[in-house]
C-alpha cells in the first residue's frame, strides 16, 4: 500500500521541478557582469595596483570561437596596460600573460611572486592571442576527496582566481549533491538509516559517486550538508560570473539497497566489488537500463540540481569507473549509455554528457573496440565530451578512431593519490595536445589538468595551462629557466642549473614510470621492494647542492624556500631506498653491526631530519591537514570524525589497509609518526631475527605493522599546523651530513 503513496510524491517533486528557473540560473553571465568579475579578481591579486591595468570583456572578440584576449597599452593614458577577453578567463588569462612575460611574475598553488615593475611597463605593440582549445578543463573527480574535500570559501576563492588566471574554463562544480541526493532519497521513501548507510564520510566521496564505494568512515553530518550547499552557491555563482563552465553531477544509474526496499519489483543487479573492498562496502546495485525508475530518479535527481544552482548544460557521469559491467554484450553497454543520456536530456534537453573515458584504459581487455563504441555512439555525436584522462602515457583517441565522433578533452592526469614526489612527462605533454589535434579527423575539442592531487609539482601544471593556449610545443629548456628566475624573482645561474637538471631528470618521465610514489619511504617495509628510478639520481644531488648554492641570492624567496624544501625531500627520498638496501643487503648476509648502523641511521637521523625539514614549510605539515579538516566541523564529534577520514585517507585507506598507502604524503608528522614507527618495528624485527636465528616472517610482520598503522589513525596526537624552523638552516644540516655519501653513494655512510 505505501508504494502508491510513494510514487504520488514523486509525481509532487517532479511537477514542483518544472517551474521555471530563475533569470539569474540561467546561462553565462552577460559581458558587463564577467568584466566587474575580473577587475574585482585583479583587485585581490593586485591590491592598489590593479588601478593601472585597464580589464574589459566582449565576447565579440572570439566571433563565436575559442576564447581571445587582447592586450595593449593605450597612448597618453594612466593605464599601463589594457586587456580585453572574449570572456571573464579569457581577460584574466590575458591578465596573467602580461603579468608573466611582461612583469616577470609568478602565481602557483605554493607561492606568488607578484613584485611588480614601478611603474609598470608598456606594451611597443598590441598582443593578441587566441587558445585552439573550446575547453580548458580542471579538477579530477579523485582530487574533491583528496585535495578539496576541507575546504572553506576563502580556499575556493584562491582556487578559482588561480584558474581564471590560468585561463581554465571548465570544471566540476561537485559540493553539495549529497545533500540533493538525501532530498531525492527521501522523496522516493528511504529512511535515514538507509541513506547513513549508504554516504561515505567527506574524504571518501568521489567513489561513493562513482559507485564504488559506500559506508565507509561516514555517515555524513547534517551540518555537513548545509556547509556544502553554502559552499556550491558561492563556487558556481563565482566561476559563471567569470564565465567558467560548471560541470555538474548526474546520475549514472547506481542505487542505495533502500531503492530495492521501497520498490522491490525495480530491475536493478549487483555490481562486483571494487579494488580490495568487499561487498560490505562496495558492490553497489546499478539498475537496469529499461527499468522507468532509471528515468525517474535520474530526472529528480537533476531536476532538483539545476532548480537549486541553474547549469550550464554540461553533466558529469561514470557508470563503470573501474568497475566490470555485468554484459560485454554491447547492446546491453549501449542501453546504459542511452539510459543515462535520456535522464540527463529529460531534465535539460540541451545536456551535454561528460564522461570520464578512465575505464578504458584501465581495463582495455573488456574495453574492446566493440564495446568502447557501444558506450560512445548511443549518445548522438557531439553531445558526449570524453575526457582521455591519461592522455599523456596512454592515450584512448589513437586507438579508438578519435572517440568514434566524439568530441575529446586531451587531459594530463600527472599523479595518483595526491603522492607527494618531483615528478613529470614533460616531452608528452608538451608534445601530445598538438599531435592530438593533428590526429586524422581528430575531434579533440581542449585540454585538460585532471591530478588526482594538487599542491605539488607547480612546474608542470604552469606548463600545461600555457601549453592550453599554444598553437605549437614550447622550447622546454628555455622555458623552464624562465620559469625559475619568474618564480624566485630574480635570475640565478646555479638555480637555472638546477632546473635544467630536474628537468630532464625527474620531470623528463618517459614510458613506463608513472607517478604513484612507491619509494621505500613510504610504503610497508618488506624484503622485496623496488627501488629502481625512471631518472639518474645523481641529477637530483646536484641539483640539490646547486640550488642550496643559490640561497644566499634567493633565501628570500617563499617559492624558493619551498623548492629547496622539496628538492631536499626528493634527494631523502633516493636517501631512504640507499639505507633501506643497506639494511636489506646486511640482514642477509646476517651482518648484524652493518645492519645495526644503517638502520640506526635511518631512524635516528634521517627520518628525524626529513621530519624537521617537512615541519618548516606550510604545504607539508600534516598539522595543517589534520586542521582544516577539523574546522569543517561544528561539532567536537564530527571533528573527531573527520579528522579519522583524513587521517585513514593518507594511510590505510580503507578498514583494513585496503589501498594501503595509496594516497602517500610526505607530510611533518606522517613521517615520524607513521612511517617512522612503521620502519623502527621493522629494523628490529630483522634484528630480532638475526639475534635468535629465527626467520623474518613478513607475514608476522604485515600484522604487527597493521597495529601500528592502525594505531596512527586512531591517534589523538595534535600536530603544529604553522611551519617551524628554518628550511635553509635544515636544509645546510641533512646536506652536510648526507651528500658526500650520496655522491660517493658508497657503504661507508655519513661521518
Ligand atoms: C529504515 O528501514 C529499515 C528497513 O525497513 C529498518 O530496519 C530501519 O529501522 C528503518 N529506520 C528508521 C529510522 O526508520
Ligand atoms: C573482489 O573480487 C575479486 C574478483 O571477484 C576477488 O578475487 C576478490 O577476493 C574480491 N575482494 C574482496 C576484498 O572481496
Ligand atoms: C532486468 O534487466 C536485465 C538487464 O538489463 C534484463 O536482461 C532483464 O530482462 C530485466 N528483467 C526484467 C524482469 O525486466
Ligand atoms: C576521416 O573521415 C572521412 C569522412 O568520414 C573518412 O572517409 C576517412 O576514412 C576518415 N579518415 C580516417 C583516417 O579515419
Ligand atoms: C628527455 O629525454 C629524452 C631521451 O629519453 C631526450 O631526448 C630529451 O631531450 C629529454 N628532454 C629534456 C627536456 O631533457
Ligand atoms: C648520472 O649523472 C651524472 C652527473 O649528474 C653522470 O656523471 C653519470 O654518468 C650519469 N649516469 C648515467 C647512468 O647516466
Amino acid at each position: 500500500m505505501a508504494v502508491p503513496l510513494r510514487m504520488a510524491a514523486v509525481a509532487a517533486v517532479l511537477a514542483a521541478a518544472r517551474a521555471p528557473l530563475p533569470p539569474e540560473l540561467r546561462g553565462p553571465a552577460g559581458d558587463a557582469r564577467q568584466e566587474a568579475a575580473v577587475r574585482a579578481l585583479a583587485r585581490r591579486l593586485l591590491g592598489s595596483r590593479a588601478a593601472a591595468v585597464a580589464l574589459s570583456v566582449d565576447a565579440a572578440l572570439a566571433a563565436g570561437g575559442p576564447d581571445v584576449y587582447r592586450l595593449r597599452s593605450p597612448p597618453g593614458s594612466t593605464v599601463a596596460v589594457a586587456v580585453t577577453g572574449s570572456s571573464g578567463v579569457a581577460a584574466a588569462a590575458g591578465l596573467y600573460r602580461y603579468l608573466r612575460d611582461f612583469c616577470g611574475c609568478h602565481l602557483s598553488w605554493s607561492a606568488a611572486q607578484l613584485r611588480l615593475p614601478d611603474p609598470l611597463p608598456r606594451l611597443q605593440t598590441e598582443i593578441r592571442a587566441a587558445t585552439p582549445n573550446r575547453y580548458r578543463y580542471y579538477q579530477n573527480v579523485c582530487a574533491q576527496s583528496y585535495s578539496y574535500v576541507w575546504w572553506g570559501w576563502e580556499r575556493w576563492e584562491r582556487e578559482i582566481d588561480w584558474m581564471a588566471l590560468s585561463g581554465i574554463n571548465a570544471a566540476p562544480a561537485f559540493a553539495g549533491q549529497e545533500a540533493l541526493w538525501q532530498r531525492v532519497y527521501r522523496a522516493l521513501g528511504l529512511n535515514q538509516t538507509e541513506i547513513d548507510a549508504h554516504f561515505t564520510g567527506p574524504a571518501f566521496l568521489a567513489w561513493n559517486r562513482m559507485g564504488n564505494l559506500h559506508s565507509w568512515a561516514g555517515p555524513l553530518p547534517r551540518a555537513w550538508h548545509l556547509q556544502q550547499l553554502y559552499l556550491q552557491y558561492r563556487i558556481v555563482e563565482r566561476m559563471r560570473s567569470l564565465g567558467m563552465i560548471t560541470v555538474l553531477p548526474a546520475f549514472a544509474g547506481h542505487v542505495p539497497p533502500g531503492v530495492l526496499r521501497v520498490f522491490p519489483r525495480i530491475n536493478a543487479t549487483r555490481l562486483g566489488n571494487w579494488s580490495h573492498f568487499d561487498c560490505t562496502l562496495s558492490c553497489a546495485y546499478l539498475l537496469s537500463p529499461e527499468e522507468p525508475m532509471f528515468q525517474v530518479i535520474g530526472m529528480l535527481f537533476l531536476k532538483e540540481l539545476i532548480k537549486e544552482f541553474g547549469t550550464d548544460h554540461i553533466y558529469s557521469a561514470d557508470t563503470f569507473n573501474e568497475m566490470s559491467p555485468l554484459s560485454s554484450d554491447p547492446a546491453y553497454l549501449a542501453g546504459i549509455s542511452n539510459a543515462v543520456f535520456r535522464a540527463m536530456t529529460g531534465a535539460d534537453p540541451e545536456a551535454q554528457w561528460l564522461m570520464q573515458g578512465w575505464l578504458f584504459q584501465h581495463q582495455p581487455d573488456f574495453w574492446q573496440p566493440p564495446q568502447v563504441q557501444a558506450v560512445l555512439r548511443a549518445v548522438p555525436l557531439g553531445r558526449m565530451i570524453v575526457l582521455d584522462l591519461f592522455a599523456e602515457s596512454k592515450p584512448v583517441y589513437e586507438w579508438t578512431e578519435s572517440f568514434y565522433g566524439q568530441p575529446f578533452i586531451w587531459c594530463m592526469l600527472h599523479n595518483f593519490g595526491g603522492n607527494h614526489g618531483l615528478f613529470g612527462a614533460v616531452e608528452a605533454i608538451n608534445r601530445g595536445p598538438f599531435v592530438a589535434r593533428r590526429f586524422p579527423n581528430s575531434t579533440m575539442v581542449g585540454t585538460g589538468l585532471v591530478p588526482e592531487g594538487i599542491e605539488q609539482n607547480d612546474m608542470v601544471y604552469e606548463l600545461m595551462n600555457e601549453l592550453g593556449w599554444r598553437h605549437e610545443p614550447l622550447d622546454l629548456p628555455v622555458w623552464v629557466s624562465r620559469y625559475a628566475q619568474r618564480r624566485y624573482g630574480a635570475p640565478d645561474a646555479a638555480a637555472g642549473a638546477a632546473w635544467q637538471l630536474l628537468l630532464r631528470s625527474v620531470y623528463n618521465c618517459s614510458g613506463a614510470c608513472v607517478n604513484h610514489n612507491r619509494s621505500p619511504l613510504v610504503r610497508r617495509p618488506s624484503l622485496h621492494m623496488d627501488t629502481q628510478l625512471w631518472y639518474n639520481a645523481s641529477d637530483v644531488y646536484e641539483a640539490w647542492r646547486l640550488l642550496l648554492s643559490a640561497g644566499a641570492a634567493l633565501g628570500s624567496s617563499p617559492a624558493f624556500r619551498y623548492d629547496l624544501a622539496d628538492v631536499t625531500r626528493q634527494a631523502v627520498q633516493q636517501l631512504v631506498a640507499d639505507y633501506y638496501q643497506r639494511i636489506r643487503d646486511s640482514f642477509q648476509r646476517r651482518a648484524l653491526p652493518e645492519l645495526l648502523a644503517a638502520g640506526g641511521v635511518l631512524l635516528y637521523d634521517l627520518l628525524p631530519e626529513l621530519d624537521a625539514l617537512l615541519g618548516s614549510q606550510r604545504l607539508f605539515l600534516l598539522g595543517r591537514l589534520l586542521q582544516s579538516a577539523r574546522a569543517a566541523a561544528t561539532s567536537e564529534r564530527e571533528a573527531e570524525q573527520y579528522e579519522r577520514n583524513a587521517r585513514n585517507q593518507v594511510t590505510l585507506w580503507g578498514p583494513s589497509g585496503n589501498i594501503l598507502d595509496y594516497a602517500n604524503k610526505q607530510l611533518a608528522g606522517l613521517v615520524l609518526d607513521y612511517y617512522g614507527v612503521r620502519w623502527s618495528l621493522f629494523v628490529s624485527l630483522l634484528v630480532e631475527s638475526l639475534n635468535t636465528g629465527s626467520p623474518f616472517h613478513q607475514e608476522q610482520f604485515n600484522q604487527a605493522v597493521f597495529q601500528v598503522e592502525r594505531g596512527f589513525v586512531y591517534n589523538e596526537k595534535r600536530y603544529p599546523a604553522t611551519p617551524v624552523g628554518d628550511t635553509l638552516e635544515i636544509t645546510r644540516k641533512i646536506f652536510l651530513k648526507y651528500y658526500p655519501s650520496a655522491t660517493q653513494r658508497g657503504r661507508d655512510g655519513p661521518p
